[in-house]
């Protein structure tokens, strides 16, 4: 018991420095789904990404470079800089190594 509420307050510290980033979970599940699954789906034009797709670090440094694929396109062409950030938010809080890892339906 004393190890779970333990661990619940790691994971409260972690949401809220997460939070503190300024990006919505919520908000960064239905933009990722809405701009980012038309391409990166079965059957889309991309390979299939989900949250699922790379470790919390990964997603990090793949935002922190801002670059949406190999070349110079930005992640900010393809949405608004609050968005990319609510995204960023979502894919590091459900990525493979997170506490709650998420496939956003396939
Ligand atoms: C118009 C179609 C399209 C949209 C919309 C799109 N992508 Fe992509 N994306 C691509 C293509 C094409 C590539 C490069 C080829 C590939 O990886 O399949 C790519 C590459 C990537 C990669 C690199 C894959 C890797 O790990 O090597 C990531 C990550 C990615 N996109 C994330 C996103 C995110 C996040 C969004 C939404 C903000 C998004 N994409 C929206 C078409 C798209």
């Amino acid at each position: 018991m004393r190890n779970t509420l333990k661990l619940l307050a790691v994971v409260a510290a972690l949401s809220a420095s997460l939070a503190a980033q300024g990006g919505s979970d919520t908000k960064g599940k239905f933009f990722f789904k809405k701009n980012c699954k038309s391409c990166h789906a079965p059957g889309g034009s991309a390979k299939e990404i989900t949250p699922l797709s790379k470790t919390q670090a990964q997603w990090k440094a793949y935002f922190a470079a801002g670059k949406h694929k190999k070349g110079a396109e930005k992640l900010d062409g393809l949405l608004k800089p609050e968005q990319v950030k609510d995204v960023q938010t979502f894919l590091v809080n459900h990525a493979s190594d997170s506490p709650q890892p998420e496939t956003c339906g396939g």
